[in-house]
């Protein structure tokens, strides 16, 4: 139980207010002059200071309380302090209320009124001590998980990730499959690699395949691999991804993607570990531990027909679910600082600091696009930032008009889609599309190849965006 420490040069006071906090049940101490009550704040348990202003009969000036409030600031800036004043000197405890004083009492009190503060305040220290051993075990917890295990360059700072963290890391070990689970761009490729990183096939391959935009057949001898003239196309024989991930791990990303028929083939080696190439009645056997994500509800997927119910038991051993980044604001500031350094190095750089409306903007933006959506506007702020800081506007987090973020060059995308019924500028495409139309300096077959599609695909999406190129003249 935290003590009330009473500071009084006047026996009377201290021995009054000894006894009243006595009967009420509060533990209290007593000093007679500021020297011993910093010793006792600096020493013992102290929840709330109840002060005097004046230490020497002959002074009435305040300044002495003065000097004493500010050095138990110092020693310990949350403890809180009640003055004791007397109506003479009110001015000054309503001005020291202001410089941080919690409340201030005038003599003589009122008994009632004074236990009922005190008891306040001491609750609200308690509270504040319980939040900060929280927050330090919390601390602990995850410097004891980030050094024993091999966590991919993840950042985080906030209690569900280091729930994800602590979940990926123990189910590493137990060589099963592994369903990652959650929105686009929230980490479940990081997720994925962690619980590779730190399984016993960890000196194994890690196999990456993309279910999503492969046609089936093509899907197939991705992962089965095929003979040569295997179905159209097919000109030499190929080694499909379960044989090379043989003995390591196999990363099925967009799960929720593959055909009825992908699904069945799947399932088979799931269960016999036995597989053929496309085009070869061969059989093969591959020793693979699948981690797989998804997106997509699969839940519902099943009862829609279009996945299978004995599959998604095989994949879903275990589910990790990475929560969006919108439900884990404690991360938001850690990974934009962490993105801007690495954004910075690339640029060359001095590393910008995010002035205060942008950190604002950034914890209270919903993020649709979670991480990659905040790596996103972060590389792009990197590249039309000016001076030491990164503002809102850097972040495209508050622009009026999209047009506006881009830094004055002969050729400049610019938002122009009034008919647009959302703001498209919240999509999180926009902003990667911005990011590589600027880093391309405009050229839109550039700004395409880094986004890795067709120039006609990224013209589409720019349209439906409502991204336009303007030409500006120069000067
Ligand atoms: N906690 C994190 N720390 C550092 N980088 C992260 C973190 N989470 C995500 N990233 C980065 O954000 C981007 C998106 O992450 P990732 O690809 O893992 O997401 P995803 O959930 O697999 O996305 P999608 O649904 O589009 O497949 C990547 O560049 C990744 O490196
Ligand atoms: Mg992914």
């Amino acid at each position: 139980m935290l003590n009330v420490l009473v500071v009084d040069d006047q026996a009377s006071v201290r021995t009054a207010l000894e006894v009243l906090f006595d009967v009420n049940d509060i533990p209290v101490m007593v000093a007679s002059s500021p020297e011993e009550a910093l010793e006792l704040v600096a020493r013992e348990d102290i929840g709330l200071v109840i002060q005097d202003m004046n230490f020497r009969r002959d002074t009435t000036s305040g300044v002495e309380g003065v000097e004493l409030m500010r050095a138990i600031r110092k020693l310990d800036p949350d403890l809180p302090i009640v003055l004791v004043t007397a109506f003479t000197s009110l001015e000054m405890a309503v001005e020291l209320v202001k410089e941080g004083a919690n409340d201030y009492i005038a003599k003589p009190w009122n008994d009632d009124k004074l236990v009922a503060t005190a008891k306040n305040l001491l609750r609200m220290r308690q509270l504040q001590q319980e939040n900060l051993r929280l927050t330090w075990q919390g601390v602990r917890a995850r410097r004891e998980v980030q050094s024993r295990h091999e966590l991919s360059g993840l950042i985080y700072e906030s209690a569900q990730m280091h729930q994800v963290v602590t979940l990926a890391t123990k189910v590493a070990t137990a060589n099963v499959a592994v369903l990652v689970t959650g929105p686009n761009g929230c980490g479940k490729e990081k997720v994925a690699e962690i619980v590779w990183a730190n399984s016993r096939r960890s000196k194994k391959p890690f196999v990456r395949v993309n279910s999503g935009g492969l046609h089936e057949n093509l899907l197939d001898a991705e992962l089965f691999g095929a003979e040569a003239g295997a179905f159209t196309g097919a000109v030499r024989s190929r080694t499909g991804r379960f044989e090379e991930a043989d003995g390591g791990t196999l990363f099925l990303d967009e799960v929720g993607n593959l055909s009825l028929g992908a699904q069945m083939k799947l399932l088979r080696v799931l269960q016999s570990g036995e597989f053929q190439r496309l085009g070869s009645n061969v059989t093969r056997k591959a020793d693979v531990r699948i981690i797989s994500a998804t997106n997509v509800n699969l839940q519902k997927a099943i009862e829609a027909g279009t996945f299978r119910e004995d599959l998604f038991f095989r994949l879903n051993v275990i589910e990790i679910a990475v929560p969006a980044l919108r439900d884990r604001s404690d991360d938001v500031l850690p990974l934009a600082r962490h993105f801007l350094e690495t954004a910075a190095l690339t640029e060359g750089c001095k590393v910008p600091v995010l002035s205060e409306q942008a950190e604002q903007h950034l914890l209270s933006y919903d993020w649709p696009g979670n991480v990659r959506e905040l790596e996103n506007r972060t590389k792009r702020a990197i590249l039309v930032h000016s001076g030491d800081t990164i503002s809102s506007e850097d972040l495209g987090l508050n622009a009026p008009q999209a047009g506006s973020m881009f830094p004055a060059s002969a050729t400049e995308p610019s938002a122009a889609n009034p008919a647009a019924t959302e703001p498209s500028s919240r999509d999180p495409e926009y902003a990667e599309i911005q990011t590589a139309l600027v880093e391309a300096r405009g050229m839109v077959s550039r700004a395409a190849a880094q986004l890795g599609i067709s120039r006609q695909a990224l013209y589409r999406r720019m349209e439906r965006l409502g991204i336009e190129l303007e030409r500006r003249p120069k000067g």
